[in-house]
């Protein structure tokens, strides 16, 4: 994902520094080409060496310690331009107040100012350290030249207290990353409404009606837009994933929610992408009490829900791009293209359950991508490069 992308960690002295070696190595498996930099202090809590022996990089903690082969390049000047992205984490009051105030004076400090990527910064430190006004002055001042904060997360401190403070895990500093720097910012502008998951259909207080979409194909599409600038809206079904970076996320629960939702933000979209399995039908009376067994067979009453994907295509306004799913078992090519016209869309995405590596719950998919002019099979890729190519396709569209 981050194949050809130089990155930099500044790393600075606070107790979540040793969190910095999993950042390090899982950027190395996303093949960057990872550099780090370190103030004194930060070494106290880790050593350099674990850092080049991740990154194979050599790692620089004092100006003062530049080689003669060093003077060629100028490390904390070369460092910091050469990045595609830097993350300064663990970020202490110190720094920032460093790097708000345009002080050099570490390696740190003196690598970031001639820097010109996006530089991520991650405050991590006691709770009243950073609601102190002087920080948070620092940091909306950091924010008002362009640098990027990385929200604190809540918890257990380290010094004791609980509170704002502590450094997002090493996943969620990736993933920051990853959505700066994998993609090409070409969707820049767009407004992006993307639905995923399931639908639950209450029976009673105790029992739902659902399926077994798990969410990973939407949450794809979601991510790989943000992660390509757009401006992204996801609609979502009860599902056990994270939200990607940058994703505006809004929680459903059953088809008429989603269908408000969805119907809410279309018109407002430029782009809506439907991946979610939405209930057909729905109970045509939720019991107010569980429902108690009896001898006999039970059967329910179920009503049609509304399609979704019909509505909207039927209000569907000048210049907007609508992608519909196409979950089959059989007749996969021929059922998707009367999707196609019957919900007026202008593409649908077809996948089968029946075909290995595709369908629900795994991270794959096979998808055969169907347009008015053309088809397009894919073959077996992730859901992210999937995805990828479906967004390729609507660009083309556009
Ligand atoms: N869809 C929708 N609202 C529904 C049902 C489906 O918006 N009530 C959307 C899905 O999100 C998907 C597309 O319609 O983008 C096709 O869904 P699919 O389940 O494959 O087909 P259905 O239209 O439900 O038809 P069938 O179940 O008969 O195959």
């Amino acid at each position: 994902m981050l194949s050809g992308k130089n990155i930099l960690l500044c790393v600075s002295g606070g107790i979540a520094a040793y969190k910095m070696a999993d950042v390090a190595s899982m950027l190395v498996k996303l093949n960057a080409d990872v550099h780090v930099c370190m103030t004194e202090n930060a070494t106290k809590f880790i050593p350099a060496e674990t850092f080049s022996v991740l990154t194979k990089n050599k790692v620089y903690t004092d100006v003062f310690d530049e080689t003669p082969d060093d003077y060629i390049n100028v490390p904390h000047i070369s460092l910091g331009t050469s990045a595609d992205c830097i993350l300064v984490a663990p970020a202490t009051a110190n720094i920032i107040g460093k790097i708000a105030n345009g002080i050099a004076d570490d390696m740190v400090s003196t690598t970031v100012l001639p820097a010109r990527c996006p530089i991520l910064i991650a405050p991590s430190m006691n709770v009243y350290m950073f609601e102190n006004p002087i920080v948070q002055d620092n940091i909306e001042k950091l924010k008002r030249f362009g640098y990027k904060i990385i929200e604190p997360a809540s918890g257990h401190l380290a010094c004791g207290y609980d509170g704002k403070g502590k450094l997002p895990s090493p996943e969620t500093l990736v993933e920051c990353v990853v959505y700066e720097t994998a993609e090409e910012k070409d969707m820049k502008g767009k407004k992006v409404l993307v639905n995923a998951g399931p639908t639950r259909e209450s029976l009673d207080p105790v029992r739902f009606i659902t399926n077994h979409s798990s969410g990973k194909m939407g949450f794809a599409v979601a991510k790989a837009a943000a992660n390509r600038g757009a401006d992204v809206t996801l609609v979502t079904g009860p599902v056990s994933l994270e939200t990607p970076v940058g994703v505006n996320r809004i929680d459903i629960e059953s088809a008429s929610d989603m269908y408000e939702e969805m119907t809410k933000a279309a018109a407002e979209s430029d782009i809506i992408i439907m991946s979610a399995a939405v209930a057909d039908y729905t109970p045509n009376e939720v019991a107010d009490n569980k429902i108690k067994k009896s001898d006999g067979n039970l059967a329910i009453d179920l009503k049609r829900t509304q399609d979704i994907l019909k509505t909207i295509g039927e209000v569907k306004k000048e210049g907007q791009i609508i992608v519909g799913f196409s979950m089959e078992t059989e007749n996969l090519l021929e059922n998707s293209r009367k999707k196609l016209i019957s919900k007026n869309a202008d593409m649908i995405c077809a996948n089968s359950l029946k075909t290995p590596g595709a369908g629900y719950q795994v991270d794959t998919n096979i998808i055969t991508l169907i347009t008015k002019d053309d088809e397009e099979e894919l073959p077996l890729m992730s859901k992210y490069d999937a995805a990828k190519k479906i967004l390729d396709k609507v660009l083309t569209l556009a």
